[in-house]
């Protein structure tokens, strides 16, 4: 190989420059040429292919967003669309894709490799930490650091006034942000699409005879839990006991944005390292990843199909420490 190129794709996420400035670095070093693509997919579809010099990434290790920008490509979901992504990426020679996103974006090269037989290699790029293969992924542990940040100042004026919040995070369909930043918040209760009984503990606290006593309190509600969102749940609680006060906060996108932390930093060199390498070696179709420290592959297929699932222990810890 001696062309490649790196895009970030999907949903953006603290660390994913730290993961371009690794691939570019690791290209250079091993003497093969490195072009980025813009705005994901569509960059591809739009001929968006830029050279990237080693140069080309200096100061951005500390930078959140993507300097590569990113997008939610819908030409690509089209067989012209990506015929049209393959026509350029064959015009610029490049013979090999990094890419650093989640589950759509792997899904998408996959189809790719498939389709053109253009061999790809996956950095976890996501704040939701829902991708199987990878302990955790890019972006996830700012995110939650984000997210303890605003419950910590919630908590403050929650004590204040003796108040109850339902704070919302991020996840899509996964409870991985809302169970660390609740844990690490102190959260009384904490609602996650992944169980099933959390949300009867909940009820029982501010419904029926056993109510909560404490004062004040903060549940922690991911985006996609079953039951509904932050504003729905408390509407439910009112029903059955209209005496019952909350305030809600949706975090929303501030939980995406901000200087990466040190421990994902690291992680996106590691893998954005790792997935340059296994792309040399002639590997394909797989996703870099970090499993009980060691950087392991994963294939795409594993990545997207298998779930990864909520630590246990952690659960527990839940209704361990609101005694
Ligand atoms: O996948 C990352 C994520 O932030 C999810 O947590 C959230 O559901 C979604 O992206 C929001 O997407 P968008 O920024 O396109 O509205």
């Amino acid at each position: 190989m001696k062309k490649i190129a790196v895009f970030t794709s999907g949903g953006d996420s603290p660390g994913m420059n730290a993961c371009v400035r690794a691939t570019v670095r690791t290209a250079h070093y091993n003497n093969i040429e490195i072009m980025g693509i813009m705005r994901g997919f569509n960059g591809m579809i739009e001929n968006e292919i830029i050279p990237l010099a080693s140069r080309s990434v200096s100061n951005i290790i500390q930078r959140g967003g993507t300097i590569l920008k990113t997008a939610r490509s819908k030409g690509f979901l089209t067989p012209e669309g990506r015929k049209m992504a393959f026509t350029n990426v064959q015009s610029h020679g490049i013979e090999g894709l990094i890419c650093i996103g989640g589950n759509g974006s792997f899904t998408g090269a996959k189809i790719f490799h498939e389709e053109f037989g253009i061999p790809c290699i996956g950095a976890p790029g996501t704040i939701d930490n829902d991708l199987y293969g990878t302990d955790l992924t890019i972006g996830f542990d700012t995110a939650i650091n984000t997210a303890v940040d605003a419950i910590d100042k919630i908590r403050d004026t929650a004590d204040s006034h003796d108040r109850v919040f339902f704070i919302e995070v991020m996840g899509r369909h996964a409870g991985f942000i809302a169970l660390a930043a609740g844990i690490a918040g102190g959260a009384e209760g904490i609602l996650v699409p992944e169980s099933t009984d959390d949300w009867q503990k909940v009820l029982n606290m501010y419904t029926g005879n056993n109510q909560s006593k404490k004062a004040f309190s903060i549940i922690v509600v991911a985006e996609g839990e079953e039951h509904g969102g932050a504003f729905e749940l408390v509407e439910k609680i009112k029903k059955l006991n209209p005496a019952f006060e909350a305030r809600v906060t949706i975090l929303g996108h501030i939980q995406r944005g901000g200087t990466p932390s040190a421990y994902d930093r690291v992680l996106a060199s590691k893998l954005g390292n790792a997935a340059v390498e296994a792309l040399l070696k002639g590997e394909t179709n797989k996703m870099a990843g970090l499993i009980n420290n060691k950087v392991m592959l994963t294939p795409f297929d594993d990545a997207i199909n298998k779930t990864k699932k909520l630590n246990p222990d952690l659960l527990r810890l839940v209704d361990i420490f609101n005694t």
